[in-house]
């Protein structure tokens, strides 16, 4: 799967946010090792902390469905109703959910703007010294 590819299924996916707290509409598109790829929005709500983002979204949908090794996720969000014009970078809850399932040295986060304007970064650069199962 090209990673241009699967930054603008995060774009699409965006259409879907339910977002009418902070109108701020994110999606994302996971790529399983195998190809597969599941995408995902952020889903509010009025209680507030039953919000989940986009990217766990992707996640677990993608392992309630049986997957279990990732290689890559693309993120993208902006307000809603307007183009990304600087890079959305994944909560900390959401780093720890990647960490679970993916090698932080190779699991890539392609972030940015644009299939044109992305970049990307390790799990590792974005969660150094994570915990792990490893550690129980
Ligand atoms: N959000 C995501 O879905 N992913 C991120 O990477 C950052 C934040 C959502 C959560 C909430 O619905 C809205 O963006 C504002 O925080």
């Amino acid at each position: 799967m090209d990673e241009k590819r699967l930054f603008s299924q995060a774009l699409a996916a965006r259409a879907r946010a339910y977002t009418p707290y902070s109108h701020f509409a994110v999606g994302a598109a996971l790529l399983c090792a195998d190809g597969t790829v599941y995408t995902g929005c952020n889903i509010e709500n009025a209680a507030f902390t039953p919000t989940v983002c986009a990217e766990r979204v992707a996640f677990f949908k993608a392992v309630s469905d049986g997957h279990r090794d990732f290689a890559a996720i693309a993120v993208a969000g902006a307000p809603e109703g307007t183009a990304p014009d600087s890079l959305c970078a994944p909560c900390g809850v959401c780093r720890q959910v990647m960490a679970e399932f993916c090698r932080v040295e190779s699991f890539r986060v392609l972030l940015g703007t644009t299939p044109e304007d992305m970049r990307a970064y390790t799990l590792a650069d974005l969660l150094p010294l994570a915990f792990s199962g490893d550690m129980l």
